[in-house]
């Protein structure tokens, strides 16, 4: 499981909010695209940032005029948005919100539905705070489209995260329901060697495959050298899929 799951727990929250900061730049574009699609239907009640961080997409929100409420299930994570951007923010698991039935005009979520227990039941949740019609984007990365130097990744090699495909079925969740998908956008993102090693965490991931039993020693440690050896001269791709789906919730 990823430290992202429980981040109160985690040995260094600090390291993950340092790791949300760094990627959020690369982000911007999509970030900037959710915030102002919400923005364009002029919602007349709240937008809920659920699994909010530490507060970058509020920041964005509201530089576009939209009021929001920021959800995350971390005091941590919480502290660190009202330090930087304050508002509304709220203590509480996406699995069970305590907000009255279409309490919000949209919701986005970010990056968040791979590392919670049951991405179904935080989709029908979400779904039951929205107003009818409101707007619902989710953006979730699909690590099983993860690609180094042109050759597909095992994804148990590399992500801790609990539904680390789930990117590629958050559509299905949606209409199940009763949400109508009206965009699917595809990022590809590219990352340096550098952020590749430091996003999967490389070393302990492959060791945690190897003692899983989803990989040999030497099967990963050849895998690890090849790619650390063409990085070095200059030739390394790292590439994934992030989906973002834009729905509007049921009538
Ligand atoms: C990778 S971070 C993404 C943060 C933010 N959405 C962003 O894009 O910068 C995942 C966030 O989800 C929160 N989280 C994890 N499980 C959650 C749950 N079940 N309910 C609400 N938030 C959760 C974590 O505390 C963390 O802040």
């Amino acid at each position: 499981m990823s430290a992202f799951s429980s981040v109160d727990q985690a040995a260094d929250p600090d390291r993950l909010i340092r790791s949300l900061d760094h990627f959020a730049s690369g982000l911007a574009a999509m970030k900037h695209y959710m915030a102002v699609t919400h923005a364009l239907r002029r919602p007349t009640r709240p937008v809920l940032d659920l699994g909010c961080g530490a507060g970058h997409d509020l920041e964005i929100l509201a530089a576009v005029g939209v009021a929001c409420v920021g959800v995350d299930a971390s005091r941590v994570m919480l502290g660190t948005a009202a330090e930087r951007v304050g508002g509304s923010l709220v203590q509480a698991t996406g699995e069970l919100l305590p907000f009255a039935d279409h309490a919000f005009g949209g919701c986005r979520i970010e990056r968040v539905l791979m590392h919670v227990a049951d991405p179904a039941v935080v989709v029908a949740e979400v779904v039951r705070c929205v107003e009818p019609g409101g707007l619902l984007t989710i953006f979730e990365p699909d690590w099983s489209s993860l690609t180094v130097n042109g050759s597909p990744v095992p994804t148990r090699w590399v992500s801790l995260a609990r539904h680390p495909a789930v990117g590629g079925a958050v559509g299905e969740l949606l209409r199940e329901v009763g949400s109508s998908v009206v965009d699917r956008v595809e990022e590809r993102s590219w990352w340096s060697a550098a952020d590749f090693e430091q996003l999967t965490d490389i070393e302990s991931s492959l060791d945690r495959a190897v003692a899983n039993g989803h990989a040999s020693g030497d099967e990963v440690r050849q895998w690890l050298e090849d790619v650390r050896r063409a990085a070095a001269a200059g030739d390394f791709t790292a590439e994934i899929a992030k989906v973002l789906w834009v729905a509007t919730a049921p009538r």
